[in-house]
C-alpha cells in the first residue's frame, strides 16, 4: 500500500498543551497502517523556506513530550503565506501571496492532508486553504480562550492557574504594605484569563475588554475597601482593558509580518489613572507577560490536547476535511472551519460568571 503523509505543525503564539496535541497525532498514526507524519518547523514556514524544513515525527520523537511546554516543532505569528513577510533587496519588507506555492510544495511532500494547530488567525488561514482545496484540519489553540465553536481552548486553564498562583501572592504583599496592587494578564480581545482569575484569587476589582471602566468608579470601589479599614485591594487588569471613551493600551509592530498590535502594560496607565482619579493608596504593578504560557501544561490541558490531536487524526484517516476538533458540551467533537471563525469568544457582558462575580463583590468599573 502506498504510504500516506500527513502533515502537522503550530502557529500562532505558543502555548501549553500543543506537544500533547501533536504526540496524540503521532501516536494515533502509528496504530494506522500507511501513515506517516511530518512537522513543519515554524508554521508554514518550514514548507516556505529554501530548503524546507520539515521533520519527521515518530515515536521517538513523540515519547514524553505531553509534559513539556512550548513546541517541539517551534511557532511563529508572523507567517501567513496569503500575507507573507518578503525582504526586499534594498532591506525593506513588504508581503506576498504565497498560497499557491505553498500548496505547491505541499503536494510535493506527497502529503494527503494538514492538521493546523493554532487559534483564531491560524484557522482562518486553515479555511482559506482549505477553499483552495487544501485537504485541513484545525485543531484550536490559544491561552486567550477566545475561539468560538469549542466550550474551551487548551493552554487557557493552564493561564489561569499560572496567573492565580502570581495573584495569590500579590495578595499577601498587598495585605502587608497596605497596597493596591495592580496585575495584569493576557487577553487582547476577550478577557477570560482575569475574569477566571479575579474570581479563582478573590480580586477586588477585575477590568476586562468587554466592559470598558469608568476610572472614578474603580476609585470609589477602592476607597471604600479602605474606609471599611481593610486597606488594600487587588486588581487584575486584561492588557486589553480600556477605560469609557479611551483606546487600548497598544503599540504597532515593527516586525515584518506580524499582524497584531503589541500589548502590554496597560497596568502601568492604569496606575497613572487611578492616581489621577485620587486614589490616596500605594500602587505596584506586575505585567505577567508570558510567563503565562510557559511551562508546563496542567493535567486538564495535557487531556484535553491529548483528546484534540486523536480526534484531529481520526478526521484525517476518515477523509472529513475543512473541520476544527472542538470540545463542546463535554464532547470532543468537530465543527466546521467557517462557523469556527465566523464569531469570536467575547465573554457576553450578561454571563452568568459577570453576575456572579459582581455578587462577591468584584467591581468590573462599570
Ligand atoms: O494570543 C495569545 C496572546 O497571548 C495574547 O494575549 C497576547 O497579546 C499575544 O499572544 C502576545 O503574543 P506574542 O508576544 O507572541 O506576539
Amino acid at each position: 500500500m502506498a504510504e500516506k503523509n500527513v502533515l502537522v505543525l503550530t502557529g500562532g503564539g505558543d502555548c501549553p498543551g500543543l506537544n500533547a496535541v501533536i504526540r496524540g497525532i503521532v501516536k494515533s498514526a502509528r496504530k494506522k497502517t500507511g501513515w506517516k507524519v511530518l512537522g513543519s518547523i515554524e508554521a508554514f514556514n518550514g514548507i516556505l523556506k529554501d530548503p524546507m524544513e520539515v521533520v519527521k515525527l515518530n515515536k521517538k520523537k513523540a515519547a514524553g513530550i505531553h509534559v513539556k511546554g512550548g513546541t517541539i516543532l517551534k511557532t511563529t505569528n508572523k507567517g501567513n503565506p496569503f500575507d507573507y513577510p518578503v525582504e526586499n533587496s534594498d532591506g525593506t519588507w513588504s508581503t506576498a501571496d504565497l498560497s499557491d506555492e505553498l500548496l505547491r510544495r505541499i503536494k510535493e511532500l506527497n502529503v494527503e492532508a494538514v492538521i493546523n494547530i493554532g487559534g483564531d488567525g491560524s484557522q482562518r488561514i486553515s479555511q482559506k486553504l482549505h477553499e483552495k482545496g487544501l485537504n485541513i484540519i484545525g485543531v484550536p489553540k490559544t491561552i486567550d480562550n477566545d475561539l468560538s465553536g469549542t466550550d474551551i481552548t487548551f493552554g487557557f486553564r493552564t493561564a489561569v492557574q499560572i496567573a492565580t498562583d502570581s495573584f495569590d501572592k500579590l495578595v499577601t504583599t498587598a495585605e502587608s504594605h497596605h497596597r493596591v496592587m495592580i496585575m495584569e494578564v493576557m487577553g487582547r480581545d476577550a478577557g477570560w484569563i482575569a475574569l477566571h482569575t479575579a474570581i479563582a484569587g478573590g480580586a477586588e476589582v477585575c477590568l476586562i475588554p468587554e466592559i470598558p471602566y469608568d476610572v472614578n468608579k474603580v476609585v470609589n470601589h477602592i476607597n471604600k475597601r479602605y474606609e471599611k479599614g481593610k486597606g488594600f485591594v487587588n486588581i487584575v487588569v486584561a492588557e486589553g482593558a480600556k477605560p469609557i471613551d479611551g483606546n487600548t493600551f497598544a503599540k504597532a509592530s515593527t516586525e515584518a509580518g506580524y499582524e497584531h498590535k503589541r500589548l502590554g502594560g496597560v497596568a502601568y496607565r492604569l496606575s497613572e489613572e487611578l492616581k489621577e482619579a485620587g486614589c490616596k493608596a500605594d500602587i505596584r504593578e506586575t505585567v505577567l507577560g508570558h510567563t503565562q504560557r510557559g511551562g508546563t501544561p496542567i493535567a486538564f490541558d495535557r487531556i484535553l490536547a491529548t483528546l484534540f490531536g486523536i480526534k484531529a487524526f481520526e478526521l484525517v484517516a476518515d477523509g472529513d476535511f475543512g473541520k476544527m476538533v472542538a470540545f463542546k458540551n463535554n464532547e470532543i467533537t468537530a465543527i466546521p472551519l467557517k462557523e469556527a471563525i465566523s464569531e469570536y469568544n467575547y465573554i457576553k457582558t450578561d454571563a452568568y460568571e459577570i453576575k456572579a462575580a459582581k455578587s462577591i463583590g468584584i467591581s468590573f468599573g462599570d
